[in-house]
């Protein structure tokens, strides 16, 4: 018997198989499998525990720096000890099947390059990089920041260290925001992949890709901000939905 899920899938695998240029867009739902929080689940997302204004904005590293500074060592230790899950393999392997493929991540963490994707375009920013807040030199971490209780300070100017994310009010990395604008206004289709969708301009990427013709696929737990743009929303954890996706394109190419 065929379920809704099966024929979903199947629709989904045969706009993939068509396509020729592809753009991928992930959140943080497809890093949770990996035990990586994500930001606006119920429970666990880090901004229903802990207010965004006070660990990423500029206002709130100027009041507590320090504060700052160990909730970004944390979060960074939990991305080192954690591992790609099936979700980040499956979206590797689709780098290797189309002629031309983008990944665009609103994550900060580095599963996609470690589960095997080559070029990835983070549009927020990078957790396990640093810069100068005030003069902007990158900064190379030394023994002994990760357990310091402040911020090192920069060499050059003495100003505080931060990681290089995007905070609230900041613009998103010029290069990285027009390759990825660029690539979703050329693409067949776009694949969106564990994201709220309420964060702008990101969030915008769906929405461009469509109205320039593309087909729009979204996989999520539940349905979210961009269902309405996705002609098809599957629904279930990426580290399931993804791989099925994969097989599924296989078998519809092999018919
Ligand atoms: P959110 O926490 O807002 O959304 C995570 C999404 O992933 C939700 O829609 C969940 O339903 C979905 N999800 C959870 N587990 C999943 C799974 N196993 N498989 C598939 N989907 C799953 O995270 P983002 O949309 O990434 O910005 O948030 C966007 C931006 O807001 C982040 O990049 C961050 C944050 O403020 C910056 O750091 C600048």
């Amino acid at each position: 018997m065929t379920t809704h899920m099966d024929s979903m899938m199947a629709a989904a695998a045969s706009l993939l198989t068509m396509a020729r240029r592809v753009v991928v867009f992930t959140g943080a739902g497809v890093s949770a499998e990996s035990g990586i929080g994500t930001f606006r689940d119920a429970l666990t997302g880090h901004w229903s525990r802990f207010d965004p204004q006070q660990l990423a904005s500029q206002e709130g590293f100027a009041a507590d720096p320090g504060l700052v500074w160990r909730w970004y060592i944390e979060r960074l230790t939990s991305v080192e000890n954690a591992l790609p899950n099936r979700g980040h393999a499956a979206i590797a392997v689709l780098e290797t099947i189309f002629p031309e493929f983008t990944l665009v991540t609103q994550n900060v963490d580095d599963l996609h390059e470690r589960a095997g994707n080559r070029n990835v375009l983070h549009l927020h920013g990078h957790i396990g990089r640093f810069h100068c807040n005030g003069c902007g030199a990158p900064y190379t971490r030394c023994a002994g920041d990760r357990e310091a209780p402040m911020p090192p300070q920069c060499p050059f100017c003495t100003d505080y260290v931060r990681p290089s994310v995007v905070w609230f009010g900041e613009m998103l990395p010029e290069q990285e925001m027009f390759q990825a604008w660029s690539a979703a206004e050329r693409c067949d289709v776009l694949l969106v992949v564990g994201t709220s969708g309420v964060v702008y301009p990101a969030a915008q990427l769906p929405t461009l890709a469509r109205r320039r013709g593309a087909r729009v696929i979204e996989v999520n737990v539940e349905e979210s901000a961009l269902s309405d743009i996705a002609e098809i929303t599957l629904l279930g954890p990426s580290g399931v939905i993804l791989p099925r996706l994969v097989d599924a394109m296989q078998h519809h190419q092999g018919r």
